[in-house]
């Protein structure tokens, strides 16, 4: 049993909750600009490091006929896919160590997780089980942007939670999380030295803006609460003492922000998500 991600880096809502958003059809334009694949082809597509399945869940609404598979080493993320995503098979496994046959899919795709394991093995991995001609697709989130409403900046209770709690970055070396970044320029060069070929990029820029009456109101409240889940599991994921003050600090500012969207008094509080889209295919 490996929980070790879901407990101690990121918990299931935050992930599931914030790449539902993400992976709304609103943005799907985006990201086909760049997949380039077939919508009435019955593609067998691979996603690795697939967390809650969020983006797996998508794959499916998008490529209706596809037969998508998900892997993940963290066996938290892979019981609440197999129950929560129907039409999906997931299982536990390596990136590194794909318990599959040569030759067997036709798409690879992956969204944040290349920089946590080592190149090599994560692209050569994907080449062999990929058939001649497949594509391969890593998803890379990048800087973005983010302007807090002013309710939701942290209230004290929270911050002296913070500036007790052990060093985040201390704990993320330990797990091994990032250690390879790679830079916009060095991405597709990587992937050309793993042996892909015609290696395209491109860039989803996703804006969340509860207010943008863009957004329905479902929508609005689902970035609201997405945020608030993500603030709840990484105080959670402390383990600490002092825990019941700061989680009360967090409800309270969030229940303020949904009052706000209810009332009709807009903040304009948003979130940019930009991620970088790489395609690759496998030489025949
Ligand atoms: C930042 S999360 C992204 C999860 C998912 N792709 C998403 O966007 O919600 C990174 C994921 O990679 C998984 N992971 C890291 N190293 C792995 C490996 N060697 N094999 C399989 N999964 C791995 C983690 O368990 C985690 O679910």
């Amino acid at each position: 049993m490996n929980e070790l991600w879901s407990q101690n880096v990121q918990g299931v809502m935050t992930l599931y909750l914030s790449r539902r958003l993400r992976f709304d059809d609103l943005f799907f334009p985006q990201y086909q600009a760049v997949f380039g694949l077939d919508r009435n082809a019955a593609l067998k597509i691979l996603e690795i490091g697939c967390g809650p399945g969020a983006l797996a869940e998508a794959l499916l609404r998008w490529y209706p006929r596809a037969i998508v598979t998900g892997i993940d080493r963290d066996s938290r993320f892979v019981a609440f896919a197999q129950k929560s995503v129907k039409g999906a098979a997931f299982l536990e496994a390596d990136a590194t160590a794909l318990p599959f046959a040569d030759q067997t899919f036709d798409v690879t795709v992956s969204n944040t997780v290349q920089e946590h394991v080592e190149p090599g093995a994560f692209w050569g991995e994907q080449l062999r089980v990929l058939k001649p001609g497949g594509v391969c697709l890593c998803l890379s989130a990048r800087k973005g942007l983010k302007s807090a409403a002013p309710c939701l900046e942290a209230a004290p209770k929270e911050t002296k939670f913070w500036e007790n709690a052990p060093d985040q970055e201390d704990q993320f070396a330990r797990l091994q999380v990032c250690r390879y970044p790679m830079t916009e320029a060095e991405l597709p060069a990587a992937m050309e030295r793993c042996g892909f070929q015609d290696v395209r990029t491109g860039y989803a820029v996703i804006d969340l803006t509860p207010d943008d009456p863009k957004y329905t109101a479902e929508k609005a409240l689902a970035m609201i609460e997405a945020d608030r889940q993500c603030d709840l599991e990484a105080i959670r994921s402390m383990r600490s003492p002092d825990e019941a003050a700061a989680v009360d600090a967090v409800n309270a500012k969030y229940d303020e922000r949904l009052r706000l969207y209810r009332a009709g008094i807009r903040q304009w509080d948003t979130t940019v998500c930009v991620t970088m889209i790489l395609r690759g295919t496998k030489p025949v």
